[in-house]
């Protein structure tokens, strides 16, 4: 990305974008978070929530951020500051942009200690750890990683300091060519293991609980927790596809873009839900055994499948893989924001930004262990840095960021700018201006009175 001051680089080609979107949007969100929030919220309620909230309400904001980061052409805050300025309005919208950069600077912290699980399990995997082991060794193999600190510190670190590396040198973009490679061969692991799920089992029952509606479960916590998590997928709600907007050159298809890196993100999502929950049927786990979900599930599959270790070892290191080009579009608006406001170098800047946000890690991986006891609020560190994230500051920001879009700037060049025709431009412009701020209001006032 930019790596001198005076000017601020593009992608080369939209393709390029679309795997710098898709590489930020999909990660850890899919197949880590997506699963357990599903167990945890009582499954297909959920995953119609979320459905809903990506389709109403995550395309709409996403297509925002984009626009108007390629309006601004500069970090979330100038970004927003500029662009209001303007249209005629009050600079105060730049702080739009600082809490976007706050949420993805927390968001990392504990991402970050996730993405240090993964790499663990790549070794662990490796040395034989699950082979022939039933769910009750697999899930102590988990609690005995959580239950050490040590063990914790050490794989986040790994995971900060390649996250760092990468956007200190600024190579961000030869990464995601990687991903080009990689993404597809993750799709197609997660499309094994569904497999593998079909011919042993539980299959039909996962189906059920994921997509037979059962709306008695879902309440105004749910709706809230899918809405959170359609932001976190999505990457919205924190600046960061506003920072990646600033790179777009003008020819590239907003709405197009946007409905591909939808698609893909979701058709992932739910590939891990029906990767995950027949083992998980199978095995008599349970469902809402929270954050560990995958690590106690999808080993046990691995120990009992013909060329497991393999697929295993691949699996994990593909999901570190999707997990990084996700880290390092959370690192991306701090550092661009320091590099162009500070006089610190990008190197500099990469290193402050990251320190800060490996130290708040480590607050968050105690929160497992030595510090189980110490609570925000009711939850833990880790949980109160995902709660505050998820259902707070992403779509709180999300919905200044769409009402300053559909309510602030100048309609007619927006209409334009996304080539919409007179009809299609009035639906979007119900979806944008009512549908998609209303709803992430109703899902608040619910969740607050309820
Ligand atoms: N969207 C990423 C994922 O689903 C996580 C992420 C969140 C990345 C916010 C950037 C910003 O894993």
């Amino acid at each position: 990305m930019a790596n001198n001051k005076q000017e601020h680089a593009q992608w080369s080609s939209s393709f390029g974008f679309v795997l710098a979107a898709v590489g930020s949007a999909v990660g850890l969100g899919n197949i880590w978070k997506f699963p357990y929030m599903v167990g945890e919220s009582g499954g297909s309620a959920f995953v119609i929530a979320y459905l809903f909230c990506i389709a109403l309400v995550g395309f709409p904001v996403l297509v925002a951020e984009w626009l108007i980061g390629r309006r601004g052409q500069k970090n979330p805050i100038n970004t927003f500051t500029d662009v209001a300025v303007s249209e005629g309005k009050s600079r105060s919208w730049g702080i739009v942009g600082a809490t976007g950069i706050l949420g993805g600077f927390l968001i990392l912290s504990f991402y970050s200690v996730i993405g240090g699980w993964a790499l663990n399990y790549i070794t662990k995997i490796g040395t034989g750890s699950f082979v022939g082991q039933d769910s009750d060794t697999v899930g102590a193999t988990f609690d005995a990683m959580l239950a050490s600190a040590g063990t914790l510190t050490i794989w986040h670190t790994v995971f900060m300091a390649i996250t760092a590396l990468i956007v200190g040198i600024g190579v961000t973009r030869g990464i995601e060519t990687t991903a080009k490679v990689l993404m597809p061969l993750l799709g197609l692991i997660l499309f094994v293991i569904v497999g593998y799920n079909v011919v042993n089992g539980g299959f039909g029952e996962a189906v059920n609980y994921l997509f037979a509606p059962d709306m008695s479960k879902l309440t105004g916590d749910v709706m809230l927790a899918a809405l959170g998590h359609a932001f976190f997928t999505l990457s919205i709600g924190m600046g960061i596809m506003v920072a990646y907007g600033s790179y777009l050159g003008r020819e590239v298809n907003l709405l197009k873009t946007a409905r591909t890196v939808v698609i893909l993100d979701t058709v992932i999502a739910l590939a891990a839900g029906l990767a995950i929950f027949p083992i998980i049927f199978n095995n008599g786990l349970d469902p809402a055994a929270g954050p560990g979900l995958i690590f106690v599930s999808l080993p046990i599959a691995f120990g009992s499948m013909t060329a497991g270790t393999i697929i295993g070892i691949l699996f994990f290191l593909l999901i570190t893989f999707a997990a990084l080009t996700s880290s390092i579009s959370l690192l991306e608006p701090t550092v661009e924001f320091l590099e162009e406001r500070t006089p610190m170098s990008r190197t500099v800047s990469t290193i402050v930004a990251s320190t800060v946000i490996w130290l708040l890690g480590i607050a968050a991986l105690l929160s497992f262990n030595l510090w189980s006891d110490f609570t925000i609020m009711g939850n833990g560190i880790f949980d109160a840095l995902d709660k505050i994230t998820s259902k707070f500051l992403l779509p709180l920001t999300g919905l200044a960021g769409i009402i300053f879009f559909a309510w602030k700037m100048d309609q007619r060049t927006i209409q334009q700018e996304l080539g919409l025709s007179n009809g299609a431009w009035q639906i979007w412009q119900v979806v944008a201006k009512f549908v998609a701020p209303i709803a992430i209001i109703v899902v608040f006032v619910t969740t607050l009175l309820g």
